[in-house]
């Protein structure tokens, strides 16, 4: 059976995305929320967003009615009997989205493909509240959905190889970029981002560099934002959450450990743009001036741009290395996913694995600490 009518649970920023994201590609949408007004919410944001797509001649006023047309905002869960793939995004939490899946269990038909859109929790786990868990898969949408072209698809324990194909097949439909992950910890993006933010933290810990001269190094190189006005516009009440259930899902690996710097800020208070203070200030969410050029000396560039692409190339190859993802996905969901500017694993080669896994290994060398530890990954890719 192929996928005609999909179904989605849960109306809220990625619920509503995911929705409109499949009417525009022509299929037949229906969204369950519990909550009347954040079905109403969602309702008034998608035709906004057309609106903006349609201003901007990137669809038809007739296209923008027609999108309107194929989704249908629903207040009882049963209504989804007849959708063929249905996407859970609600609450983030375990207990919640299970009672959501033994209740669709009761009713949807044997063929239909049963997914969460869930960024941190376990899929196998989630799998395992349904009769026939091989129908269960991970399909992790971007934020905002409309303009993020990556798809991480999980594979749970139970996940059929048929399930897989078809909901591949899917995103590809959609006009995404899909990528296959393993179930584990953070996936691809939120697993391999890591040591942007736990790396910088740990140079400004040491007082090697402050936040304006790290974040001014990494833009030097490409990021779109440095690590710290990135933390600040995640909310560090969502980064610092992140950093902590993966680091406690990889059994406390130290490589993963939050730093103290950002719990203060959280326990403070000092969020980050939404509460206009974090590591900068803020006025109603916006920077209260422009970052002033620092005069930064090459040694200091240097040592700090190394150390942290270090790291993320080291973390993109022992992705790959444990068999979590492909060298090309791992690759693809760096630059869609968080718009790295290149690939790690080519930003490796090019600036040299050799020297790679010598920044590492000096690292390891002084600090004596697990985090440095070098991918075997990266040490074959070096041959040495
Ligand atoms: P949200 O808080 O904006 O929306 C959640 C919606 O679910 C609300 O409208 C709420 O009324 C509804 N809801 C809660 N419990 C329900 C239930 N039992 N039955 C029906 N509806 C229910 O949340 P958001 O940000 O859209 O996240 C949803 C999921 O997507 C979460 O699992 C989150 O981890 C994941 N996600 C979030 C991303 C983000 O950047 N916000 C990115 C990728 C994944």
């Amino acid at each position: 059976m192929s996928i005609n009518k999909v179904g989605i649970i849960g109306s809220g920023a990625m619920g509503a995305g995911i929705a409109q994201v499949a009417a525009m590609a022509g299929f037949e949408v229906l969204v369950y929320d519990m909550n009347q007004d954040a079905r109403a919410k969602a309702l008034k944001g998608i035709n906004f967003s057309l609106a903006k797509l349609t201003e901007k001649g990137k669809i038809t006023d007739a296209e923008s009615v027609a999108v309107i047309g194929r989704i249908g905002m629903i207040g009882a869960i049963e209504a989804l009997k007849d959708c063929n793939l249905i996407i859970e995004a609600i609450v983030e939490k375990e207990d919640v989205k299970k009672t959501v899946f033994k209740q669709l269990d009761m009713f949807v038909c044997q063929e239909c493909i049963i997914a969460s859109n869930t960024s941190s929790l376990s899929i196998t786990s989630l799998a395992s509240s349904l009769s026939n868990p091989e129908r269960f898969v991970g399909i992790h949408f971007f934020n905002p959905p409309v303009l993020m072209s990556l798809v991480e698809v999980i594979a749970a324990t139970q996940t059929s190889p048929d399930t897989l194909t078809k909901v591949i097949d899917w995103v590809h439909a959609i006009g995404k970029t899909a990528v296959k992950v393993k179930d584990t910890p953070g996936f691809i993006v939120n697993k391999v981002a890591r040591p942007f933010y736990s790396e910088a933290l740990r140079i400004y810990e040491e007082g090697i560099a402050d936040i304006a001269t790290i974040d001014q190094v990494m833009r030097a190189h490409g990021f779109r934002m440095g690590p710290f006005e990135l933390m600040d516009f995640i909310g560090h009440d969502v980064n610092y959450r992140v950093t902590e259930a993966v680091w406690k899902a990889f059994y406390y690996n130290e490589k993963y450990r939050p730093a103290h710097t950002q719990l203060k800020l959280m326990e403070a208070g000092y969020f980050g743009r939404k509460s206009d203070r974090g590591f900068y200030l803020y006025q109603n969410g916006k920077p209260i001036e422009a970052p002033q050029q620092i005069e930064v000396s090459d040694i200091l560039s240097s040592t700090v741009f190394r150390r942290i692409i270090a790291m993320l190339v080291n973390e993109a190859a022992d992705t790959v290395y444990l068999g979590i993802c492909t060298e090309d996905d791992v690759e693809q969901a760096m630059k869609l996913g968080v718009n790295y500017p290149k690939g790690l694993l080519a930003w490796g080669k090019e600036i040299g694995y050799t020297d790679i896994v010598q920044t590492l290994d000096d690292l390891y060398d002084y600090y004596h600490e697990s985090r440095y530890s070098v991918s075997p990954m990266l040490r074959k890719l070096a041959k040495i």
